[in-house]
């Protein structure tokens, strides 16, 4: 008999296939996130799950599926879980690193240019026919090339958005809790120093840190007030590493000219004011979605869960004290 197994949201068809051929797969036809009852229902009798970010996999919710063996992730952060109540309920997690680095370095940039350039600004104001002539002096806006980046968190996706800017001639600084390799600041020609400096240096700040108790509002108020006045922040990472009403306040108040963003704090929700101002880019945490990266990342997924439930290591497996115990 094949294990059973819930998938929480739809994926693609191939990811599914796949699925169905090791597993008796219940699916969610509706795509709609599961409410926590809900999911709770469905876990029932399922020794694996494929979930992703708008699943609260938490303490709660484990503690009614005693028959969980594994929880596969459709995403590299896994904040999403309750890891340390994963430990200890010996459920394996597991995510999808390394397929979406460039993918997500790519639309970091796009974030950063279009903010830097004002495209986004100036798309609209054609579209509604404001156009009228050549001017000189309309949007204007910031120059990207020979400016100082700064890299929070110079892991693989941080490294990715590195190499981009190599081209575009920049000044790179990162800081990290733990400094690089002198080959990879070799490669890359970047240089380590703290946060503050980076703050007050950077032309362009860029979040590539994972969430958790220590990054969480990484930036706020302290951090805006260190910016240049002309600096743009962008967040690709998780929504809470930036304090989104310190952000609003430092927009509103000059502290930093522009913001481009594809996560948020309490998503789908989104601060108003952000919505209302010009010089923010924001985009509905769509980083990673490539069609090659989407497929590949809910391909993943399903691997880890066939080595899971097969007495395989999964090859993506973020608590390994599971297998230890
Ligand atoms: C991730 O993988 O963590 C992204 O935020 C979703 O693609």
């Amino acid at each position: 008999m094949k294990p059973k197994v819930l998938i929480t949201r739809k994926i693609f068809d191939d990811a599914l296939a796949l699925a169905k051929q090791h597993f008796e797969v219940e699916e969610n036809p509706s795509d709609a996130p599961l409410s926590p009852q809900v999911l709770i229902e469905k876990l029932q009798g399922k020794g694996g799950a494929i979930v992703r970010l708008t699943d609260r996999m938490d303490d709660e919710v484990l503690s009614h599926c005693p028959g969980l063996k594994i929880i596969c992730n459709i995403a590299v952060g896994y904040d999403n879980i309750d890891v340390e109540a994963c430990i200890s309920r010996r459920v394996m997690v597991t995510n999808t690193p390394g397929v979406l680095d460039d993918t997500t370095a790519d639309f970091t940039w796009a974030l950063l240019l279009s903010t830097a350039r004002r495209v986004v600004e100036a798309d609209q104001y054609l579209r509604f026919s404001k156009w009228k002539r050549w001017e000189l002096m309309d949007f204007l806006g910031y120059d990207v090339h020979h400016k100082v980046l700064g890299i929070c968190g110079l892991g693989r996706i941080g490294q990715c958005v590195a190499r981009r800017a190599k081209g575009f001639s920049m000044q790179i600084i990162y800081t990290d809790i733990i400094r690089a390799t002198p080959l990879v600041e070799k490669e890359l020609e970047v240089r380590f120093v703290d946060k503050k400096t980076l703050l007050s240096e950077s032309d362009f700040v860029t979040l590539h840190v994972p969430l958790n108790a220590q990054t969480t509002h990484y930036i706020s108020m302290d951090e805006f007030c260190l910016m240049k006045h002309t600096a743009i922040l962008i967040n690709a990472s998780r929504g809470p590493v930036v304090d989104e009403k310190a952000l609003v306040w430092a927009l509103k108040g000059g502290k930093i000219a522009g913001a481009g963003l594809d996560v948020y704090e309490k998503e789908p929700e989104v601060e108003y004011d952000l919505i209302k101002m010009k010089n923010v880019v924001l985009a509905p945490h769509i980083a990673s979605a490539s069609r090659e990266t989407r497929l590949r990342m809910a391909t993943m997924a399903v691997e880890n869960l066939m080595a899971g439930l097969t007495g395989r290591r999964p090859p993506n497996l973020v608590n390994e004290e599971v297998l230890e115990q």
